[in-house]
């Protein structure tokens, strides 16, 4: 094994077992839930609580995705989706969506266990190596995008709640989730780095096409959540997307487009952004009487 190889394999597993150690999955015996005004609460943000709550809960099915595209995946790949990941997101997904039942909502429906064709016909190609090195790069720049995404809205999430004077919300509920996300970025930026280096022109090339025709924000595969991911953006004021759209995708535009001068934002992010955004101002538009 290359030496550099083996560096970034042992800062990884060092990452992980950190994170293990520092991040121990939430516990909804440690939330106050408790809410000064759950009307004002639930018709601010309970769209946001829903669409976070779902996003997070269905980690259950990104893992069965991960299986599905790698299914051969590195040791300590494993090891942090299986062992750190996934029992910390559930954790997030159980307490928002507890949190919207608070505000007497209904709970989320998240979609535990759907794969997608296009995925599986990915997992079936991925079991020729080369080819699973160029799914794996795309699932690091995909969880480096949505990790991102996660901390900006739980910024925003935590001061608007604590803005409204929901203290208890903002300390009890969002800042010990946003505080365990940044962790979970890091460790696809490492890997997406380190694999970057390693990948051939072809492949990469491959990663630029796969990227351009299928990124799409968080959460969202049909018009419907797209227009709800819009909502999300529009409440959380974070439809200047230009600036958010770039910190979402610093790292990814460094490694993918270092070639393309004067890029600062791939267009297909902001293309998706934008679309999210403009789907839901047309559902708003149709709900409208006349
Ligand atoms: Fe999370
Ligand atoms: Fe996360």
């Amino acid at each position: 094994m290359p030496r550099v190889t083996r560096g970034l394999e042992r800062r990884l597993a060092d990452h992980v077992a950190r994170l293990a150690d520092e991040h121990p999955p939430l516990r909804l015996d440690d939330v106050d839930f408790t809410v000064v005004d759950p009307v004002a609460l639930g018709r601010r943000y309970g769209h946001v609580l829903d669409y976070m709550a779902r996003v997070e809960l269905e980690v259950d099915r990104n893992v069965l995705e991960l299986t599905t595209l790698l299914p051969d995946p590195p040791e300590v790949d494993r090891w942090f989706y299986a062992d750190v990941w996934q029992p910390q997101e559930i954790q997030h997904g159980r307490i928002l969506d507890q949190l919207q039942v608070e505000l007497g909502r209904s709970p989320t429906t998240p979609d535990t266990d759907t794969v997608s064709l296009k995925l599986r016909l990915l997992g079936a190609l991925a079991h020729l190596p080369a080819f699973q090195d160029v799914c794996r790069m795309l699932y690091y720049l995909t969880g480096m995008s949505t990790e991102r995404q996660a901390v900006l809205a739980y910024n925003k999430l935590h001061d608007g709640t604590a803005a409204m004077g929901e203290r208890a919300v903002a300390q009890t509920v969002v800042a010990p989730i946003k505080r365990q996300e940044p962790g979970h970025f890091v460790f696809y930026q490492l890997s997406a780095r380190g694999l970057w280096e390693q990948l051939a022109g072809w492949q990469r090339w491959l990663v630029r096409r796969m990227r351009t025709i299928s990124y799409g924000p968080v959460g969202a595969s049909s018009d419907e959540q797209r227009a709800d991911f819009g909502d999300v953006m529009i409440t959380l004021g974070m439809t200047a997307d230009e600036e958010m759209a770039a910190k979402a995708v610093r790292v990814e535009r460094e490694l993918l487009w270092a070639h393309r001068q004067g890029m600062d934002v791939p267009p297909y992010v902001l293309k998706a952004f934008h679309r999210a955004v403009d789907l839901a101002r047309q559902r708003a538009e149709r709900s409208v009487p006349d």
